[in-house]
């Protein structure tokens, strides 16, 4: 029994007050809620009375729920910083019964039961096919070090269930099976099996008999997810402090569910076009000859760039918003003649103010009492690349305030958008502050064990407020390591610390691919691996993975040689070269699909899981995604491979590179010689592109192409459009065209909307229809015949970018 306890109850004591705390044993008391008392009904929410727990229950939406706990009788002030304080609540009208063994709450979609004898739960669809069901249920234990409990609510599971979303997690997509902690941790050279990682996202999706949900533990605690790891038939999720605060979203899609998620949660705000093209990074290029001598090299060997990324090293001795006089004399000239050249400056700015008195920003943050405290009042001192710091508490709205203005001089300079980096917060030696910093919370005054997981967030929240504050009505881009849910709002993400390896090729595609179903798109990771050197094989994979990322940018800790693409042989510098043209080409869709991201929440990459819930072989699945809607990637992640086994889902899908049509819910081998990643694309899209360009705004296109891929039925495919950098769209100066094929079999057309008032310079589009079965006897464009050209069994014409429709005669 001895040993027992010392097995389940760990503590590493790092240094006095910072404990690396574990999940307590099942040995502890468990608490539970008891029978079900009474109830008392409001508009939108109601409350449950048990014996020793309160029920909060409020109906969000018709297919959104949301559950609080509370052991005493009161409840928190209601406040998250995950939640979107634009979001508007949707139809909260229910239906309520009070029976013998339970009550049930009913909505348009849902039948929630909760059950008198014990307080559990079960939810239904309107079929009575069970969604999710409480095992235990809520419980709590005493937190007898900190005070509060340790919440928990455990459910029904099993091995059959799927597990997914949760962030940044390494592994199987899949999460059934394993444990999961959220505590933001600088992880330099995670793995596979390394947890947890950096960003704390506590929300996952399930999929039980085909029926998609979504569970979003809405605390700042450090959180735990136990998805039948400890056993098989139950999964637990608990917060170690708080109260038991989560959202419970209803699909059946769970495609669905994420977008309502992120609805929840923020949408992004539409990034300028720059930030989608690529960008070249390194710990760290300097002096300001480096800087442009890159340049310079990007462009005489003609690889498309739009983006250079300073690294700490172009700092006054790491101290945050100045600029090393030496290595960089003028950097506004410096960074106007690179603007000239096409290329857009972001710099790194960390969490850690170097403790020294003749430092501004230092003397600012203790004169204003912005820096975070220990329990005494003593400012919080850690060790990061300046020596001793301080740390701004990014959880006081003043702090963020202050710091928002500290952007002035950045921006005044010509600073295009900011790096926020080693926001867990990252301390060395110790890892991260102890357990009793100080925060303000909003007002909801804290230690750091409440305030830890968000902390990088309000970070980048307080950078992305001082872009723009002062970027007038140009758009802002920030990207942070660090993040918690609802970060989307302000800022990107990248995967932080990999390696040149294979197997981090492998994580790098299952982490974008499962903060997509997080919340987050707008992530990527650090091409070729951040420590160590891929070979030029490698580091091809690496770019063809990439191109295909939102957020595209090779980093590397400078250690172990340079990562420019011309480091590597011409044979493998050519490959490179066409895939980043690739992306480049394929902007107009990639912009589109982040549009469909930042309006509708629509994950930009989709897992094949998440597309097609209903094909079961998808479930088996992890590597191949889609991107946007229409083009499925499936990366070369072996070695020396020329082929690869892949799945395509139902439907039927054409080969981007030869135009083969194959029928999908099947598996292939498709050629993948070191030039290609196999790429599909689904029948009846219509995919944008335009002429390769060395940065997003180098020259404005005469046409653009539509690649038009024969549609068996009736299809839409969307293009959206606006300046790429202003908010102007946001006043209306955007386009939304419309395309919709149609066909009975013999006749076919593509007709054309528009709605909005920004018109794209371009005058026509070229079109090249694919996988088209057959000649056309004639094409009639707004009734008018075109002349057309067969050429590698596509059909070729151009029409005005006005037409309204394209009629095929046979
Ligand atoms: C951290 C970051 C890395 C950066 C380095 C120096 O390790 O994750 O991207 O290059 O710090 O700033």
């Amino acid at each position: 029994m001895e040993e027992q306890k010392k097995e389940t109850i760990q503590e590493e004591p790092n240094f006095e007050g910072n404990y690396i705390e574990k999940f307590k044993g099942v040995e502890e008391q468990e608490f539970y809620p008891g029978e079900l008392i009474s109830w008392k009904l409001k508009k939108q929410s109601l409350k449950i009375y048990a014996q020793h727990s309160v029920l909060q229950l409020s109906i969000i939406d018709q297919s959104i729920l949301k559950f609080r706990y509370s052991n005493d009788g009161y409840f928190e002030d209601d406040f998250s910083y995950a939640i979107d304080p634009e979001y508007s609540y949707g139809d909260a009208r229910y239906k309520f019964k009070d029976q013998k063994d339970y009550i049930l709450v009913r909505t348009s979609v849902l039948k929630c039961y909760i059950y008198k004898k014990n307080f559990t739960i079960k939810i239904c669809n309107d079929q009575d096919q069970v969604i999710m069901e409480d095992e235990k249920g809520y419980h709590w234990k005493e937190e007898k070090k900190y005070g509060g409990d340790v919440v928990i609510t455990t459910l029904k599971s099993s091995p059959d269930y799927k597990y997914y979303s949760l962030g940044d997690k390494t592994g199987k997509l899949n999460l059934n099976g394993t444990r999961r902690e959220l505590w933001g941790t600088d992880c330099y050279g995670y793995g596979n099996e390394t947890d947890p990682v950096y960003k704390n996202i506590p929300f996952f999706t399930g999929l039980k008999d085909g029926l998609g949900y979504g569970i979003f533990l809405d605390s700042s605690f450090r959180t735990f997810f136990d998805f039948g790891k400890e056993r098989k038939e139950a999964l637990s999720f608990w917060a170690q402090g708080g109260e038991m605060r989560y959202y419970f979203i209803y699909g059946p899609n769970l495609v669905d569910v994420v977008k309502d998620y992120t609805e929840l949660t923020g949408f992004s705000p539409m990034p300028p076009k720059w930030a989608l093209g690529y960008h070249q990074s390194k710990w760290s290029y300097y002096p300001e000859s480096t800087v442009r001598e890159l340049a310079d090299n990007f462009r005489s060997k003609k690889i498309p760039c739009d983006v250079i990324h300073l690294d700490i090293d172009y700092m006054d001795g790491y101290r945050c918003f100045t600029w090393d006089e030496k290595r960089f004399p003028n950097p506004k000239k410096m960074i106007s003649d690179l603007k000239k050249d096409g290329f857009k400056t972001i710099v790194i700015i960390d969490p850690g103010i170097k403790i020294d008195q003749y430092y501004p920003v230092y003397q600012q943050g203790v004169h204003h009492n912005y820096f975070c405290t220990r329990m005494d009042g003593a400012r919080f001192k850690g060790s990061v690349w300046p020596g001793p710091c301080h740390f701004p508490d990014f959880t006081n709205p003043e702090a963020r305030n202050w710091w928002s203005g500290l952007f002035s001089g950045l921006v005044s300079d010509g600073v295009a958008g900011v790096w926020n980096d080693m926001n867990e917060p990252a301390v060395f030696e110790e890892g991260s502050f102890p357990r009793d910093v100080r925060h303000h919370y909003e007002g909801h005054p804290c230690s750091h064990r409440k305030a830890h997981n968000v902390y990088g967030m309000q970070m980048a929240r307080a950078t992305y407020e001082g872009l723009e504050r002062f970027n007038g009505n140009e758009r802002s881009f920030t990207i942070s390591r660090s993040a918690f849910a609802g970060i989307q709002r302000f800022s990107s993400v990248w995967t932080g610390d990999n390696m040149a390896t294979w197997e981090h090729l492998k994580i790098a595609n299952i982490q974008c691919q499962r903060l997509a179903a997080s919340g987050i798109s707008f992530a990527g990771s650090d091409v070729g691996g951040f420590i160590g050197s891929p070979d030029g094989e490698l580091y091809t994979r690496w770019i063809q993975l990439a191109t295909f990322h939102p957020f595209f940018r090779t980093h590397s800790s400078g250690d172990h040689g340079d990562k420019e693409p011309w480091q590597f042989d011409d044979k493998y510098l050519s490959i490179v070269r066409r895939f980043i043209e690739l992306r480049y080409e394929l902007m107009p869709y990639l912009y589109t699909t982040y549009w469909q991201y930042a309006e509708f929440g629509n994950p930009m990459l989709k897992s094949i899981s998440l597309a097609y819930q209903n094909d079961t072989e998808t479930l088996n699945r992890e590597e191949e995604f889609l991107f946007g809607d229409h083009i499925l990637v499936c990366p070369v992640s072996e070695e020396g491979a020329t082929s690869r086994n892949m799945y395509l889902p139902e439907g039927k899908w054409v080969n981007f590179w030869t135009d083969e049509v194959v029928i999908g819910k099947t598996e292939i081998t498709v050629n993948a010689p070191l030039d290609q990643l196999p790429l599909f694309v689904k029948s009846g899209s219509v995919i944008t592109m335009q002429p390769k360009m060395q940065y997003v705004d180098e020259f404005e296109p005469e046409a653009l192409t539509l690649h038009v891929y024969a549609a068996e039925a009736t299809t839409t495919t969307l293009l959206y459009e606006d300046d790429g950098h202003s908010k102007d769209f946001e006043r209306g100066l955007s386009t939304i065209r419309k395309f919709i094929q149609k066909t009975d079999g013999v006749n076919f057309s593509i007709s054309q909307t528009m709605e909005g008032d920004y018109q794209a310079p371009y005058q026509s589009f070229d079109i090249v229809l694919h996988a088209y079965k057959g000649v056309p006897k004639s094409i009639l464009v707004d009734e008018q015949p075109v002349h057309f050209e067969q050429q590698n069994n596509n059909i070729k014409f151009t029409v005005s970018k006005q037409f309204t429709m394209i009629k095929f005669e046979t």
